[in-house]
């Protein structure tokens, strides 16, 4: 009703001095598990990232709210004071308290949900009775509000389950707009709300999520910037993408289609063509017995339920395993470590299954597409490739020559990122060039294939993650890789392998049998090279189709 201009009637306004509070009115009867508050947390630690403040969460569904009884008393009998006694009282106090103000809750029937609208009945002991002109000619009138609200901000935060905000929040526009006065109020509305609690698409709503902090953290210095708004505008994923997915995702139909058919149909909505091969990927649940195939193609894609083609993947596993990957309940690559799935042909669709079914580009031009780090293998092995090269043609002109690659290798920081073991690498090769000076060439030549030997070996057998894993990621679409079990295992196993070969060079080095050394550096390292090619593709394959 009445708030709309700030207009000091009688009571005081909180000392400006104060700690900055932050009322969050959670409006979802979902409460915690609301979609909604997922963006609602999301903004808050963006405002919070660069300022100290006191943030009440009120859960409305969890509050005893009575409906407004529309006496007016609070106008007349007992002003400024609701004659009901329920938690409304302590939620107005706080209100009034606070300098922001952040409304969350789900789209309802085009505007806020039943308990929220409870709740905006009850500001009404916040509003004097008379009535008064709108400065904006919204309407036709206002009430004056009854405390001095100068100063005070207000961000609506909201999430629907159409594809898309937009023709869907007029109501909630309208709303805010009496309430607050349009452009007096802050809003991200937000389609595909349901996407937020599927653990699967956990990469494509976190996306949007570090938008929405970074909106908060704009938001609370100067303002949401206005390609942050664009942005924040873009579908999580394109309308017929979203609405296949979303229709197949209800555990009722109206086709009588069996649970596997629905799965199979609902992962195939997340297909997007990412180069013109066709291919055939076939689904065999082995509890229900039951196979499905998803064609593959430039122009989208099709579920056979028969008339099968020949497949590229088959991949075997109950349906159920399906479900829990899809619940979040385990990782699959977990699943497949744990050898709950079992897949033959092409392991390849696998290794990039992010790109074909992560659901394809959102609409628009979109400051949140990360680009993944660039990163070369060349920076950790060409100082030593170069020092091992120059330093035995050329002993002591090598040696500068090694150190200028080397020293070089921090000037490619602004395009690459460099990795710790590219500065390892540059270091230790600056340092042993230097050393050739004054120590005698085959001791620090073990010296050097030591250290290349401890780097492929300690990164394996020590670290999470090992030294070719930091360069291949970008390899297989994105960095998620990082967490997938059977990639960090398999580059572990060659790692070791390159470790085993530098250490061996090192041992013959430091007992005399320079000749041997160098041959195993040049013969063994070329077939080290071939059966990185082969291993890298087989390992993974070879392990998947196993099954316990
Ligand atoms: C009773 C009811 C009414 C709804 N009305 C709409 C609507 O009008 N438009 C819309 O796009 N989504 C509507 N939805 C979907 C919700 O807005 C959507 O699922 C939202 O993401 C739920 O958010 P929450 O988890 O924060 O409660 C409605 C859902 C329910 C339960």
């Amino acid at each position: 009703m009445g708030g709309f201009h700030a207009v000091a009637y009688g009571k005081t306004s909180r000392n400006r001095e104060e700690k900055m509070n932050i009322l969050v009115l959670n409006g979802s009867p979902k409460g915690e598990n609301s979609n909604t508050f997922k963006m609602t947390q999301a903004f808050i630690d963006g405002v919070t990232a660069t300022q100290n403040l006191s943030i009440d969460t009120i859960t409305v569904s969890q509050k005893n709210i009575e409906p407004c009884r529309g006496c007016f008393c609070c106008w007349e009998k007992t002003p400024g004071k609701c004659i009901i006694a329920d938690d409304m009282g302590g939620i107005l106090d706080k209100y009034i308290q606070a300098d922001l103000v952040i409304w969350s809750f789900p789209l309802y029937y085009y505007s806020v949900p039943g308990i929220l609208k409870n709740l905006i009945d009850r500001l009404l002991p916040l509003s004097m009775p008379f009535m008064r002109e709108r400065p904006d000619g919204l309407g036709s009138g206002s009430h004056p509000p009854r405390y001095d609200l100068t100063g005070k901000r207000y961000v609506i935060l909201s999430t629907c389950g159409f594809y898309s905000a937009e023709g869907n929040y007029d109501g909630v526009r309208n709303l805010f707009d009496h309430i607050y006065g349009k452009n007096n109020y802050t809003s991200i509305f937000c389609g595909q709300g349901e996407l937020f609690r599927v653990p699967e698409l956990r990469q494509q709503t976190d996306e949007y999520l570090k938008l929405v902090t970074q909106a908060g953290s704009e938001f609370i210095q100067v303002g949401i910037k206005e390609e942050t708004e664009t942005a924040l505008q873009d579908l999580l994923f394109p309308k017929e993408t979203f609405e296949e997915m979303a229709d197949a995702s209800w555990n009722i139909n109206d086709t009588g289609e069996d649970e596997g058919l629905r799965f199979t149909r609902q992962m195939a909505a997340l297909y997007h063509a990412v180069d013109d091969k066709e291919r055939v990927l076939e689904m065999y649940y082995t509890d229900t017995g039951k196979t499905y195939q998803i064609i593959m193609t430039d122009k989208g894609h099709t579920v056979l339920t028969d008339n099968f083609h020949p497949f590229t993947t088959r991949i075997e596993t109950p349906l159920s395993v399906w479900q829990d990957i899809s619940k979040g309940k385990i990782s699959g690559q977990d699943a497949l470590m744990q050898h709950k799935y079992r897949v033959h042909g092409d392991f390849n669709l696998m290794l990039h299954w992010d790109d074909y079914f992560g659901g394809g580009p959102a609409r628009g031009k979109s400051i949140r597409q990360n680009k993944p780090e660039k990163r070369s293998l060349l920076f950790c092995i060409v100082p030593f490739m170069v020092f091992w090269t120059v330093i035995n043609l050329l002993p002591e002109f090598g040696a500068y020559i090694a150190i200028i690659v080397a020293a070089s290798v921090p000037l490619f920081s602004h395009s690459f990122a460099l990795t710790r073991y590219d500065t390892i690498s540059s270091f230790s090769v600056i340092a042993l060039s230097i050393a050739t000076l004054f120590l005698p060439l085959h001791l620090v030549l073990a010296v050097s294939y030591g250290i290349f030997a401890a780097l492929w070996l300690v990164s394996s057998l020590c670290t999470k993650m090992p030294l070719s894993a930091w360069y291949v990621a970008k390899n297989y679409g994105n960095e998620a890789v990082y967490d997938n079990p059977l990639f960090i295992r398999t580059n572990k196993i060659i790692d070791i392998g390159w470790g085993i070969i530098y250490a061996v060079c090192c041992l013959l080095m430091a007992t005399g049998f320079y000749m041997y050394a160098i041959l195993v550096n040049t013969v063994g390292t070329t077939a080290m090279g071939i059966f990185t090619i082969w291993f890298q593709k087989w390992y993974p394959a070879y392990y998947a189709r196993k099954i316990n």
